[in-house]
């Protein structure tokens, strides 16, 4: 059982987003998408579910695997560089393809190994936790991090193809599993009011993965992020929606050592944050900020930040890569299903948004 979809992109350029069950074990499926030579990159943690299958279904006369650290801590440097020792020591070629099999760290690094690879091969990506299906794994980010901040340094490089197995979230830890749905209530309040609703009444059978809901949910954020990245693919703009509540969350995270919260999380405390502020700054509706606030808590997402102080949060954020000269730049809400990006919230505004939603 699949659906397709399309990341269309300017000058003719496409890609397929596969979605459903049982696809990793489907040759049909994953088999056109590489040439003669593949280095999957995985962790140990999905390679012992889902490497099995993957290498079965892989046309490619060569694969080879190379498995990275679990965790944040190892989307650096030094796992790019080893991905790529590793590629020129199996001697691929410039026609190979990288498969990113996991979640979104391995989708990150190993995306920018490909992006940078002999100036540039192909990717395609197998993501295998609810996050990186519904947001990583689609519109070509790519990146590590520095000790310096998130993501500092990467490239944009868009896959190939994208292959989401819905099957593979029923071995994610259910902590994981919620993290991921932060990302889909997102889209839901940057893009699409409907769905926000949709979610209200189903937000809990996806949690549950119920088949259909969670088809459902994965392909409506797909959509979304897809019709986003096709009109503006490097973030010039319109993209930047797509940060809804992660400008905070980035802060949050780094400020607790990347330990205490999962993106997902910091970016759920990062939403409440951004309606706080979009209220404070007359242009959502109180009942809109209650609204996001009850479906993360009905979602098991954490409420308020602990850890952190707003002055600590401001100095962190000055280093988002939204920031331009010097003024942070962070995405309200002008009512649920619209946004948009503004660099002029006063200070204190943005201090007393914060404070809501910091623990004492
Ligand atoms: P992750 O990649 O760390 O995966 C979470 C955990 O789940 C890991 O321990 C992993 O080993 C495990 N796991 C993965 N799939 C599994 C499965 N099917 N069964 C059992 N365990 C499984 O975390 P994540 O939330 O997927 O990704 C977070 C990363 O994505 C962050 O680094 C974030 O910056 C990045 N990100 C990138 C983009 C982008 O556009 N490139 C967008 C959002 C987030
Ligand atoms: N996750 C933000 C983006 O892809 O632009």
């Amino acid at each position: 059982m699949s659906q397709r979809l399309e990341v269309r992109l300017a000058g003719g350029r496409a890609y397929p987003i596969v979605l459903g069950s049982g696809l990793l074990g489907d040759p049909e499926v994953l088999g056109p998408h590489t040439g003669k030579q593949a280095l999957v990159v995985t962790n140990a943690e999905v390679a012992a579910r889902y490497l099995g299958a993957v290498r079965r279904s892989l046309a490619a006369e060569q694969v080879d695997v190379f498995e990275i650290g679990d965790g944040e801590r190892f989307k650096t440097l030094d796992t790019y560089a080893a991905i790529l020792d590793t590629l020129v020591a199996k001697r691929h070629s410039r026609s190979t393809t990288v498969v990113a099999l996991g979640g979104g760290v391995v989708g990150d690094v190993a995306g920018f190994a490909a992006a940078t690879y002999q100036r540039g091969v192909d990717l395609v990506q197998i993501p295998t936790t609810l996050l990186a299906q519904v947001d990583s794994s689609v519109g070509g980010k790519t990146a590590v991090n520095h000790p310096a901040g998130k993501n500092l340094i990467g490239a944009f490089h868009q896959p190939r193809a994208v292959v989401a197995d819905v099957d593979t979230l029923h071995t994610l830890p259910k902590r994981e599993l919620l993290a991921g749905l932060a990302e889909v209530v997102k889209c839901g309040v940057i893009a699409d009011a409907g769905f926000f609703g949709w979610l209200e009444a189903h937000a809990a059978e996806v949690a549950a993965l119920d088949a259909g809901a969670t088809l459902h949910a994965v392909r409506r954020c797909c959509e979304i992020k897809a019709e986003v990245v096709a009109a503006d693919e490097r973030e010039q703009g319109r993209r930047a929606v797509l940060n809804f509540g992660h400008t905070f969350g980035h802060a949050i995270e780094a400020l607790t050592g990347y330990q205490r919260y999962l993106h997902g999380e910091a970016v759920a405390i990062g939403m409440a944050m951004a309606m706080a502020l979009s209220v404070r700054l007359g242009l959502a509706p109180g009942s809109d900020a209650q609204r996001v606030q009850r479906l993360l808590r009905a979602a098991g997402l954490p409420g308020a930040a602990e850890g952190v102080s707003p002055e600590a949060m401001l100095d962190a954020m000055a280093m988002d890569k939204k920031a331009r000269d010097g003024r942070v730049r962070l995405v309200v809400c002008k009512g649920i299903g619209r946004v948009s990006v503004i660099a002029d919230a006063p200070r204190k505004t943005v201090l007393a948004a914060m404070e809501d939603w910091i623990a004492d």
